[in-house]
């Protein structure tokens, strides 16, 4: 690196990690170091806002306070304590990945990110984050914020991990890739970024200009207009408020979480169930010629 692009880059450091101690956001998965309990706040964080998982982060925790508490409980009894968050897969993984850390790590988690990468459910993502904001290792780490953030900051840069990796501050990496996600988050938005209070604006090349037109959303699979997605969810509700009432039948469940469903609407609800059931987060089973749905 020339020596202006250098000075140019100390510049970023300071400036974003000083916009952070001021404005960076309090959350409370940013004053522990346990590996555990951040975790438990990168999954879910993975698909459910920020605000949200303020409302649920904490019951968890006091519930289930680390890998063998968690890895005691059945898929039924997590998936209650997930209520609220969605994406409801995402707590079978955490329950199996507590299993594992429990059972063949005696409850502690690795620290290197090949290892971390090892275990089920882990990917390259979570294990950046949790080698970095546990156990303090120098590395990236890239979510969309901080992929959106870099891609306007650096333009001309492909590959955003490996940019990522050359602009680490020598120092306090823990507060650079959180401040870089609350930059992200908080100013440099999608649509409408607000460079006027960016602490980057002077050193960003693409500061007060649009970028990247919004991308159209993929169609989501569904049926009449809902993505199966909320359908998915529709079914592990009912199934949470049946409170050990054991299973219930496909066709009474179809029409708990579809009013018109009709036999028109079997084959689909059929292959809804398959995809639960792939997923461990229901077991479907044979009843009076009919399926039955339960909890594992
Ligand atoms: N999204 C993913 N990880 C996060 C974190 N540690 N803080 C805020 N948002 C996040």
């Amino acid at each position: 690196m020339k020596n202006k692009a250098k000075a140019s880059l100390r510049l970023v450091h300071r400036k974003l990690l000083r916009w952070y101690e001021t404005s960076g956001r309090p959350l409370p998965w940013r004053k522990t170091r346990n590996p555990y309990k951040i975790l438990v706040s990168e999954i879910m964080l993975q698909q459910t806002q920020v605000s949200r998982v303020l409302q649920h982060y904490p019951r968890f925790i006091k519930k289930y306070p680390n890998f063998h508490s968690l890895s005691r409980v059945g898929v039924a009894e997590v998936l209650r304590a997930w209520r609220g968050l969605g994406y409801n897969n995402r707590a079978v993984r955490l329950l199996n990945l507590a299993r594992t850390v429990d059972g063949l790590h005696e409850g502690i988690l690795p620290r290197s990110i090949e290892h971390l990468r090892s275990l089920p459910g882990i990917g390259h993502y979570t294990a950046h984050a949790i080698a970095c904001f546990a156990f303090g290792a120098k590395v990236p780490v890239v979510e969309t914020n901080i992929g959106r953030v870099l891609a306007r900051l650096f333009p001309s840069r492909q590959n955003v991990w490996e940019t990522a990796g050359r602009i680490l501050p020598p120092r306090r990496v823990f507060e650079w890739n959180q401040g870089l996600m609350d930059l992200g988050a908080l100013i440099c938005t999608p649509h409408l970024p607000d460079c006027g209070h960016c602490p980057l604006r002077d050193l960003c090349p693409t500061a007060h200009r649009v970028v990247r037109p919004a991308m159209k959303k993929r169609k989501e699979p569904g049926r009449n207009g809902i993505p199966n997605r909320i359908y998915r969810g529709k079914i592990i509700e009912v199934l949470r408020n049946r409170n050990g009432r054991g299973s219930i039948a496909a066709e009474r469940l179809g029409s708990l979480i579809k009013p018109d469903f009709s036999v028109r609407d079997r084959i689909w609800l059929r292959g809804l169930l398959r995809s639960l059931e792939k997923d461990g987060l229901v077991r479907v089973g044979r009843w009076r010629g009919g399926v039955s749905v339960s909890f594992p």
